[in-house]
């Protein structure tokens, strides 16, 4: 008979929300196997690192993580202990063998459409002592190949239903790090969404890189696209809350513009990056969307849903990007207004065509760019939270606060909502009045009945 496996992981996730529903995937398919979760690193048995590509210097990061990981390696095998140390998510898909050259005490570089093979794989290194490196693209298999989830660790449940992206924008990396666009069918989303609902989820967060390209196999072999994917959905008994990210303008076509006039369950806030306000940049950037065409979808988006709240992600200091474009893009946040936001000076990703340009922008200039924009951003995002001060808003309590007796939870517009309350919040909605409004959350007290 075989021993039970009892070896320790320690996961780290970086990045995106991507990440954190693939280590989700990863533990999963750990726990099957045996493995149990440590916040030890240096008790731990297996050590992954889930990355992310997206910052500046990502992978010089990961390489000065992965060189103290090989010295606790060292100090394990002192005391007669072995450890397995894995590279996973979008730098080991950039990098690939480049990794083990690099940090030869990288025993497994996996890419994460080989996640569900991760205990074989891991097996496999123990057995043979050898450096695997699995980054290709071997298609749709992996979701199929993962089961659901058994547990939720947050009422808030991702649920991937589209990966990859087709669209080149000049500065992205997912293209290569994700590879093409593939969706999910229907089929398989409605079990995962049921069995995330079972398992104690009420929202789920409809996951894509592209999330609004989705056009997955639907009813009878037809194609359907977001919008229906979403009403399928919402007639699942048990799901109060549904949200999708993220999303590409190109793609906002009028079926999903009417689910958020029609859909109840749909949330009323909507994550559309732009990037810049400048057309010169945005054509740079290849987002194949001009300023004008942004500001009518949103137009129309309010005119579905007139509390809709928006956010978005901004480049600042693109190659080429004159005082002018930069302004432009001030104008364009004027015009919208924007509950929350994310922005980055830009950073240099290889491979990809921006990287080559010629224009680039000194850091300086990029530092100031990115400083007035935050600031328009961080009013603009104030002035929203303000504006729930007095209000009545329903919560969804995603977990307990730090302070004993206190709940976090989140209104329909994503705002961070802090409540002292008896009992257990956790997985509920409750109706809050607003108390307080600060920049980044709100806090309030449970509304009598
Ligand atoms: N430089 C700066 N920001 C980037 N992003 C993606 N690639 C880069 C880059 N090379 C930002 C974009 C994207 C978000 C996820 O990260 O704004 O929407
Ligand atoms: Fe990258 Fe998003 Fe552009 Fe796709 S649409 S290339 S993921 S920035």
């Amino acid at each position: 008979m075989q021993r039970p496996n009892t070896k320790s992981y320690y996961l780290k996730t970086f990045g995106c929300q991507m990440n954190v529903y693939d280590s989700e995937r990863m533990t999963e398919a750990l726990a099957r196997d045996g493995y149990v979760a440590t916040d030890d690193i240096s008790s731990a048995d297996l050590v992954i690192l889930n990355t992310c590509h997206i910052r500046e210097k990502a992978a010089e990061k990961v390489y000065s993580d992965l060189g103290r990981i090989r010295d606790m390696k060292d100090a394990r095998k002192r005391d007669g202990k072995e450890t397995v140390i894995a590279v996973a998510g979008c730098v080991a898909q950039a990098e690939g063998r480049e990794i083990t050259t690099r940090q030869p005490a990288v025993d497994l570089v996996i890419g994460p459409q080989s996640y569900h093979r991760l205990p074989e794989l891991i097996e496999r290194t123990s057995n043979t002592r050898e450096h695997i490196v699995e980054t290709e693209f071997p298609g749709d298999e992996k979701f199929e190949q993962m089961k659901a989830p058994r547990r939720v660790s947050s009422p808030s449940a991702f649920l991937t239903v589209q990966e990859g992206c087709d669209k080149f924008c000049t500065f992205c990396v997912v293209p290569y790090t994700r590879g093409a666009e593939f969706s999910r069918s229907l089929a398989t989303l409605e079990t995962e969404a049921r069995e995330l609902i079972a398992a104690g989820a009420k929202e789920l967060v409809l996951l894509g890189q592209n999330v609004n390209a989705y056009h997955g196999e639907g009813p009878g072999g037809r194609s359907i696209g977001l919008a229906e994917l979403i009403r399928r959905l919402a007639d699942i008994e048990g799901i109060e809350r549904i949200r999708y990210t993220t999303s590409h303008p190109r793609d906002m076509d009028a079926d999903l513009i009417a689910a958020h006039a029609d859909v109840p369950q749909l949330m009323p806030f909507l994550h559309l990056p732009v990037q810049s306000g400048s057309d010169r940049m945005l054509a740079a950037m290849n987002r194949k969307h001009r300023t004008e065409e942004y500001l009518d979808l949103i137009g129309r988006l309010r005119s579905a849903r007139p509390d809709l709240a928006l956010s978005s992600d901004f480049i600042v200091g693109f190659p080429g990007e004159t005082d002018q474009d930069a302004e432009d893009t001030l104008s364009l946040i004027r015009a919208v207004g924007f509950a929350q936001a994310f922005s980055f000076k830009y950073s240099s990703r290889p491979g990809t065509p921006a990287s080559t340009h010629e224009d680039q922008i000194p850091e300086e200039i990029k530092s100031e760019r990115l400083q007035r924009l935050q600031a328009l951003l961080d009013d603009q995002q104030a002035e929203f939270n303000a504006q729930a001060f007095g209000t009545t808003v329903p919560v969804l309590f995603e977990r307990r606060g730090r302070q004993p007796g206190e709940f976090v939870g989140r209104t329909p517009y994503l705002q961070l909502v802090h409540v002292a309350a008896e009992g257990d919040l956790v997985g509920r909605i409750a109706d809050v009045a607003v108390t307080d409004a600060r920049r980044v959350s709100l806090s309030g007290v449970i509304a009598a009945a």
